[in-house]
């Protein structure tokens, strides 16, 4: 099967700077849904027919597997179509896209390319209450398709038809060329409709047949912002109930936003307003609070994320106590039952199993090892404003609140660093190390009074 996707169309409508087929769905351009549903579908090629300015579309999503056609001006879907066809080698079947519908289904349409053989044009069609500013299908008076015909050209009577084409079509590629070939554009946008293509194959002794979507909404495009917001609504809940159908509990179905590639182990609990990003992989049983965000992050099982904690290109072991309020930012790695607390921030550090950094700390550029207590108000000085630095602290250290790491440092096997230490050498091992004055009491000291005020 060769895939066609027009992908041409202005779309002014969306008041941006950014072509319309680049807008993101779910973090994903419009066109690269539609690329991926039709690389899903196996096809042997893929064009896509772009349009002026388009040249950020094709940078944007250029890859080996694609062919790119240029129509500019674009002068009607039958030729966009046309544009495509030098890419397209005779025989096999051609299936036609659109680059903004993006939540068509590849079950939809395998059975819609199934229905189409040698004799056989297939057409996806849907039924609406109110089918204004759609090409109308119309039908002989045994129920065959004999053509369409475009809202604008359509009489009064034809108007009344509520089949509607949905523009996504499969015809035989030898065919197809030559009814293009044949098209005009003397009907009243003064474009060259793909859809004539329809009476020139039942006049060729074609049978057209039609197929429906499995839902309605894989055939809704996007013209504007407002219905991008609706789409994006209605795939959020078709991955919240994919989730939910695979044992995940969401607690609000409504109130979840996947951005990518979320995997859940069993027993997974996704409290409200979470965002994921990127890949992301839940093991059993790990449950995340309401409000997080997480992106490209795997978490062992068990492992909790308290509300407002914010992941980002993480991994930690299973059994691990996050947030609230925590934040994990690029290369992180923790190890197994490592406890994370409110207001704390960790980056580019490994902290390996039983340790724990509870409150109100910075680790940055560190390594971490088993059952540290990293006291509240720490901080690793990683950074001398030129260059980073790594901090090493050894197995069973424990760092007094309030210290700051001066790195490069390395604190040793078992020490403990008394609170308020600025470290800025080696700690050695199973010591008391401290580095603030020694405190002290003055005798006889007496607050200051006020002079008393001259009346
Ligand atoms: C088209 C169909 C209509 C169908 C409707 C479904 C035709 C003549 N009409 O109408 O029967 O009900 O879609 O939405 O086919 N495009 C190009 N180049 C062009 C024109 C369009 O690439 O020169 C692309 C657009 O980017 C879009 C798609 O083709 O992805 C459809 O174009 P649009 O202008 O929306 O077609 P309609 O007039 O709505
Ligand atoms: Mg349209």
């Amino acid at each position: 099967m060769k895939v066609i996707v027009l992908a041409a169309g202005q779309g002014k409508r969306m008041r941006s700077i950014l072509p319309k087929v680049l807008q993101p769905l779910a973090a994903k351009p419009l066109l690269a849904h539609v690329l991926d549903t039709a690389r899903a579908l196996q096809a042997e090629r893929i064009v896509v027919v772009y349009g002026h300015g388009g040249e950020v579309v094709r940078e944007a999503l250029d890859a080996p597997d694609l062919a790119w056609a240029r129509q500019d001006p674009p002068q009607g879907t039958g030729h966009a179509v046309q544009q495509a066809m030098p890419h397209v080698d005779d025989g096999d079947t051609a299936l036609i896209l659109y680059g903004d519908v993006p939540l068509i289904g590849e079950a939809t349409l395998r059975r819609l390319v199934g229905a189409t053989g040698p004799e056989k044009l297939a057409l996806l069609t849907v039924g609406m209450d109110d089918p204004t500013g759609y090409g109308r299908i119309l039908r002989d008076a045994a129920g065959k398709v004999t053509s369409i015909v475009e809202e604008k050209d359509a009489t009064p009577e034809q108007r009344q038809v509520r089949e509607v084409n949905t523009g996504i079509l499969a015809a035989p590629v030898t065919q197809l060329r030559a009814w293009l070939a044949r098209l005009k554009n003397d009907n009243a946008q003064g474009e060259y409709y793909l859809t004539d293509i329809i009476a020139m194959a039942v006049a060729d002794g074609f049978e057209v047949v039609t197929t429906q979507p499995d839902a309605f909404e894989e055939t809704l495009g996007v013209n504007n912002k407002t219905q991008l917001a609706e789409l994006e609504r209605i795939h959020q809940r078709a991955i919240a109930r994919r989730l939910t159908d695979a044992g995940v509990t969401v607690i609000d179905p409504a109130r979840i936003d996947v951005r990518g590639e979320l995997i859940c182990g069993r027993d997974v609990e996704i409290d409200v307003n979470c965002v994921f990003e990127g890949r992301v992989e839940l093991a059993d049983g790990v449950r995340i609070g309401a409000n997080c965000v997480l992106r490209n992050a795997t978490l062992g099982a068990g492992t909790r994320v308290a509300p407002y904690s914010h992941i980002e290109d993480t991994t930690m072991g299973p059994a691990c106590i996050i947030g609230p309020y925590a934040r994990t930012r690029p290369g992180t790695v923790l190890g197994e039952d490592v406890h994370v607390g409110n207001f704390v921030e960790i980056k580019n550090s490994v902290i390996a199993d039983h340790s724990k950094a509870n409150h109100l700390a910075y680790v940055g550029d560190a390594d971490i090892g088993q059952r540290v207590n990293v006291g509240a108000g720490t901080i690793t000085c990683n950074y001398d404003g030129a260059n980073k630095f790594r901090t090493v602290i050894e197995d069973d250290v424990f760092i007094g609140s309030d210290t700051q790491l001066v790195a490069p440092v390395r604190v040793a096997r078992g020490a403990t660093l008394g609170a308020g230490t600025t470290l800025t050498k080696d700690a050695p091992a199973e010591q008391l190390t401290v580095s603030r004055a020694r405190q002290v009491t003055v005798p006889g000291w007496t607050r200051p009074v006020k002079a008393a005020k001259k009346s």
